[in-house]
């Protein structure tokens, strides 16, 4: 901030206007007049530059430095103190006003910008999918012909190449995922079963991590209007994150999942006690490709993120970095 022109901008201007309202001569109101209307345009470019937080400490700021001099206008002209001690309730409004604006606006450029950049990462990712996709197929079905004819150490090579290209494959699904997203079919779905039939597909990584998995949740309960096969790679990918985390270490290596219903929304959350998300990278794991996971692509949370919000939902995280993270998704729709 201290680098910013707009920081040592906002701060002269205050620094010239106040000192120019003070040496004015006091018997010329046009100087008083301007000076103290002018204090409105570092309020308004601290605002726009720094949100409501630079809106509010430069408007109090201004407030501060004004005040005195209403107090000795006021012993020598009642008329122009009184009308001078409204400008600082002014200030207060403008600068609150306009930070909340700019904040919010700031906030829609944002997700603008991101949605951009998902498009065209999408359209991407599309075209070089299929490129990509039938070498790979071919690779795969001369190297599975190479690893059952071979054996000992060339065996073995053959199967890494299968392993690495049905990775790759992996990687190029997802891909395809976020490029094409499908319609959503939506039916009724019981989440309790949903989400048991995930963690039945996930059984042997939690085993290999060690974890421990609480189902906090009822059976037959919780019917939603939902698209099953997307929400089910939703939960995966929640429900993976969760473990991988869980399994970094800790007393607990523990993952409680529950599903709450009130009057408007069902909510699925999954909590892990891992090493939780910095408050700063909070956002940053929504970004595709962004990942700590060894092996990871960082595409769940996003991919994630866009079939919640296609539902009408959102994928919100609570993390305490250090004891763990919850991940909710909320679902519009509640008890029947
Ligand atoms: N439960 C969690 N606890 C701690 N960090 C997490 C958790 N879930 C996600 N993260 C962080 O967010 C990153 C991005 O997650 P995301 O699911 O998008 O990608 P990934 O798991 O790395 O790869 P993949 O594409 O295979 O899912 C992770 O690499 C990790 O750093
Ligand atoms: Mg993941």
């Amino acid at each position: 901030m201290w680098k910013q022109p707009e920081f040592w901008t906002t701060v002269a201007a205050v620094a010239v206007l106040t000192i120019g309202h003070y040496v004015a001569p006091t018997h010329d109101p046009f100087w008083h007049d301007l000076f103290r209307r002018l204090y409105y345009l570092p309020i308004i470019l601290a605002a726009f530059r720094y949100g409501l937080r630079g809106g509010l400490v430069t408007s109090v700021l201004v407030s501060l430095l004004f005040l005195p001099h209403v107090l000795m206008t006021r012993a020598m002209l009642l008329r122009q103190a009184s009308e001078a001690v409204f400008e600082i309730p002014l200030y207060l409004v403008v600068g609150v006003v306009t930070g909340i604006l700019s904040d919010r606006q700031r906030k829609a450029n944002e997700s603008l910008r991101r949605a951009e950049r998902l498009k065209t990462l999408g359209e991407m990712a599309a075209g070089m999918a299929h490129e990509v996709k039938n070498p790979l197929a071919a690779i795969r079905g001369s190297a599975q012909i190479l690893t059952d004819r071979l054996s000992g150490k060339e065996g073995e090579l053959a199967h890494i190449v299968v392993d690495e290209v049905d990775r790759l494959n992996r990687v190029v699904n997802e891909f395809l995922d976020y490029a094409r997203p499908a319609p959503l079919k939506r039916e009724p779905v019981l989440l309790s079963t949903l989400l048991d039939s995930c963690l039945e597909l996930l059984a042997p990584v939690v085993a290999q991590a060690g974890v421990t998995v609480k189902r906090a949740y009822p059976k037959g309960e919780h019917k939603v209007d939902v698209d099953p096969n997307q929400l089910r790679q939703v939960f995966l990918n929640l429900q993976l994150n969760a473990v991988q985390a869980a399994g970094t270490g800790g007393a607990t290596r523990e993952v409680v999942i529950e599903l709450r219903q009130d009057g408007r929304s069902t909510l699925v959350s999954v909590h892990d006690t891992g090493p939780g998300i910095p408050a700063d990278k909070l956002r940053q794991v929504f970004e595709p490709f962004y990942s700590t996971t060894p092996g990871g692509t960082g595409l769940g949370l996003p991919i994630a993120q866009r079939i919640v919000s296609e539902h009408g939902g959102r994928l919100l995280l609570g993390s305490t970095p250090g004891k763990g993270m919850t991940a909710t998704v909320v679902l519009p729709g509640g008890r029947r």
